[in-house]
């Protein structure tokens, strides 16, 4: 059998290669190269030196329990809700969305706030403790969570959370409260544990002579 080939073509050089090879004539770009530089029409370049590093994502940087987060969502939100909704941290609970039962109570360095008044953009670069973040990295309840088991202060539980932090932020700051010190905390719990929650925060404070954490 007989192939019937096309006869050879001279040897052509691109254009970019011509300084090269200059026995080689020049061809034109072939049909794809022309159709590529008629559908995607050069776009000048922005020369290098004009390029802003830009961050990758914008946002707000918190620590909370000692781990770094970024939100990068509404600025308004309430550190409540980003606690709760966001990461999951529930020990913070909603009630009266107006600062008045502490509830939602939180340390931000140190001092004892109230999460569902707090915005997110208010925040940055802030270190916030949550009731989560009270026990230590080796599973060990912080002296305030075990005095309120071994007093059995919890009721229903549910302010008990915002107890625990007011408590913790009181004996930061009077570490042997008087019982006027404790019933001045305003944390508000609607099943009357308040004894409970003086006799809890009595034997904390004493478990606690010596060893803050
Ligand atoms: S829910 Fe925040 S103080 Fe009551
Ligand atoms: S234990 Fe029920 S509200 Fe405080």
């Amino acid at each position: 059998m007989t192939f019937l080939s096309a006869p050879a073509e001279p040897p052509t050089r691109c254009r970019l290669n011509a300084a090269r090879n200059p026995a080689v004539p020049a061809r034109e770009p072939c049909k794809a190269t022309q159709y590529n530089r008629r559908m995607m029409p050069q776009v000048p370049q922005t020369p290098p030196a004009e390029i802003v590093p830009q961050p990758i994502r914008k946002g707000i940087d918190v620590s909370i329990n000692d781990k770094h987060y970024r939100h990068t969502g509404d600025p308004d939100l309430p550190l409540l809700w980003y606690l709760r909704d966001v990461l999951r941290l529930t020990g913070c609970k909603y009630a009266c969305d107006d600062e008045s039962c502490g509830a939602c109570s939180v340390l931000v360095n140190g001092k004892l706030k109230r999460a569902c008044m707090l915005a997110m953009q208010d925040l940055a670069d802030q270190h916030i403790t949550t009731v989560e973040g009270l026990v230590d990295s080796d599973g060990k309840l912080h002296p305030v969570q075990q005095a309120w088991i071994d007093e059995d202060a919890i009721l229903c539980g549910y302010c008990q959370s915002g107890q625990i932090m007011a408590a913790v932020a009181l004996l930061a700051r009077k570490p042997q409260p008087s019982d006027a010190d404790i019933d001045s905390i305003g944390n508000l719990c609607r099943c009357g544990s308040y004894p409970r929650i003086r006799r809890a925060i009595q034997r904390a404070a004493k478990t606690m002579q010596g060893k803050a954490k």
